[in-house]
C-alpha cells in the first residue's frame, strides 16, 4: 500500500505546546515525511521560575497558546471559512472545551474565520506525559475532529521521539534497538517493526534528563539544565581542563542488564558539590564536565551490551537529551565500530514537537483505522 496523507499534528504533553502539519507517506518499503510547516511556544521561561514543570502551570499556558498557534498555521494553510456550522455543533464544542477557560471563544472565533485546511488525520499527543496538560491538546483534537469531520488518533510521545528520526529521511531496518533518553523516560527498546515494542530495559529512578536538570540546579543553573551544563562541559573540554580533581560513579555500568540508575550518581554529585564552600566557575565546568562523563560512559556501555546481544539492523537514539554533541559524537563512534546504521533526529526535532506526533500518528493510523473519535481520553502513563 502506498498512501501520502496529510497530518495536522497536536502535543501538549509537558512544557512545549506545539502544532504541525506533516506529510507522511507509508508505502511497504518506507516511511518518509516531510514537514509542511510547524508553530511552537516553549513555558521553559514561565517555569523556570518553579524550577521545574508544574502541570496546572502547563496546562494553563498550553489552553492560552494552542488556539494562537493554530491560527497562525490556518493563515498560511486554509481559505476563509463558510460559516455553515450547526447550532448542535458549537455546542458540542463547548462542551467538550468547557474544561479549559476561555479556549472554546477564541477557537469558535478561529473557526469561524478559517475554513478546514487540507489535511487526512489529526494527531494528538495521549500520553505518556502530564495528564493536565494531555487534555488541552486532547480536546482541542476531539473539537476540530468533531468540526472538520476528521479522523483523529491518539498518539504515544515515545514512540512520536522513536519516529523522529523519519522526519530525517533515514530509514528503519528490523529489528531495530531504540534508545530513549529524554526527560522523563531512558529505556531500551526492541523493535521488531513499527508497531511491535518491547522495554528491554530502564531506569530504575531517575530519567537522563532529569538528572541533568537535577545537577544542573544544585550547581545554580536554570531549567532546564541539560543545555546549560552541555555547554560547560564542552568548555571544560575545548579548554583541556577536563574533571579536574572531581571523579563520579558510572552508577551499573557493568552490571548484566540493560538497566540505568541515575539518582546515585546525582547524591555523589551533590556529596563533591558540598565540599565546595564556592563554586567558582572552574570547579562548576569540572562537575559539569565529570557528570556528563559519567552519563555518557553509562549510555554508551548500555547501548554496546544491547548491541552485542542481538543482531540489531539498525540503533535509533532519541528523546531530548540526544540533542547533546558529545553523546551523539559518542554513539556515532560505536554504531561505526560495530558497523550499524545509527539514526538521530536532526537537533531541532530532538527536543518535544508536534511534527514527530504527526509521523507517528499516521503509523497508528495505519494500523489501526482512525475515525471521529469523541471519547479519546489522557492517559499519563500510556505504555508501548
Ligand atoms: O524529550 P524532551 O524535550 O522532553 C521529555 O519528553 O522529557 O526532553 C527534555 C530533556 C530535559 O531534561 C533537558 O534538560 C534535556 O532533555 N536536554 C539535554 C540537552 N538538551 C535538552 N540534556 C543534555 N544535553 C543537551 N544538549
Ligand atoms: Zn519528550
Amino acid at each position: 500500500m502506498n498512501s501520502a496523507q496529510k497530518v495536522l499534528a497536536i502535543e501538549t504533553s509537558c512544557d512545549e505546546t506545539a502544532l504541525a502539519i506533516v506529510e507522511v507517506e507509508l508505502s511497504a518499503e518506507q516511511i518518509t515525511a516531510h514537514e509542511l510547516d510547524s508553530e511552537l511556544f516553549s513555558q521553559i521561561d514561565i517555569h523556570k521560575e518553579f524550577g521545574g514543570v508544574f502541570p496546572a502551570v502547563a496546562k494553563r499556558e498550553h489552553a492560552k497558546h494552542a488556539p494562537l498557534l493554530l491560527e497562525k498555521l490556518l493563515k498560511t494553510h486554509s481559505a476563509e471559512a463558510s460559516s455553515d456550522t450547526t447550532p448542535e455543533t458549537w455546542q458540542q464544542i463547548e462542551t467538550i472545551l468547557e474544561r479549559e477557560p476561555g479556549m472554546y471563544e477564541q477557537i469558535k472565533r478561529i473557526l469561524s474565520t478559517y475554513a478546514k485546511p487540507d489535511i487526512d488525520l489529526i494527531a494528538v499527543t495521549q500520553g505518556p506525559g502530564l495528564e493536565p496538560a494531555l487534555w488541552v491538546g486532547i480536546n482541542l483534537a476531539r473539537a476540530l475532529s468533531l468540526h472538520w469531520n476528521i479522523p483523529l488518533v491518539g498518539t504515544n510521545h515515545m514512540k512520536g521521539h522513536i519516529f523522529s528520526v523519519l522526519l530525517n529521511q533515514q530509514e528503519m531496518q528490523f529489528p531495530a534497538l531504540a534508545f530513549l533518553i529524554s526527560g522523563g523516560h531512558t529505556e531500551l527498546v526492541e523493535m521488531h517493526s513499527t508497531s511491535e515494542f518491547t522495554v528491554i530495559g530502564q531506569t530504575k529512578d531517575d530519567a537522563i534528563g532529569e538528572s541533568y536538570d537535577k545537577v544542573a540546579r544544585m550547581i545554580g543553573l536554570e531549567y532546564p539544565g541539560g543545555p546549560k551544563i552541555a555547554q560547560l562541559a564542552q568548555s571544560a573540554r575545548e579548554s583541556g581542563i577536563g574533571s579536574g580533581p572531581i571523579s563520579l560513579p558510572r552508577p551499573m555500568l557493568h552490571t548484566p542488564d540493560f538497566d540505568f540508575s541515575f539518582s546515585g550518581l546525582k547524591t555523589a554529585a551533590l556529596y563533591k558539590i558540598r565540599e565546595f564552600e564556592h563554586l567558582d566557575d572552574q570547579t562548576q565546568m569540572h562537575i559539569a564536565h565529570e557528570f556528563e562523563e559519567a552519563v555518557t560512559d553509562v549510555v554508551v556501555a548500555k547501548a554496546k551490551r544491547a548491541l552485542e546481544s542481538h543482531p540489531y539492523k539498525t540503533l535509533i537514539v532519541s528523546g531530548g537529551v540526544i540533542a547533546n554533541a558529545y553523546l551523539r559524537s559518542r554513539l556515532e563512534q560505536l554504531a561505526s565500530k560495530y558497523g550499524i546504521p545509527l539514526l538521530l533526529p536532526k537537533i531541532a526535532d530532538s527536543t518535544d514537537n508536534a511534527q514527530m506526533i504527526a509521523v507517528a500518528g499516521a503509523i497508528a493510523a495505519q494500523q489501526n483505522a482512525p475515525h471521529i473519535n469523541p471519547d479519546l481520553k489522557a492517559e499519563g502513563s500510556l505504555a508501548y
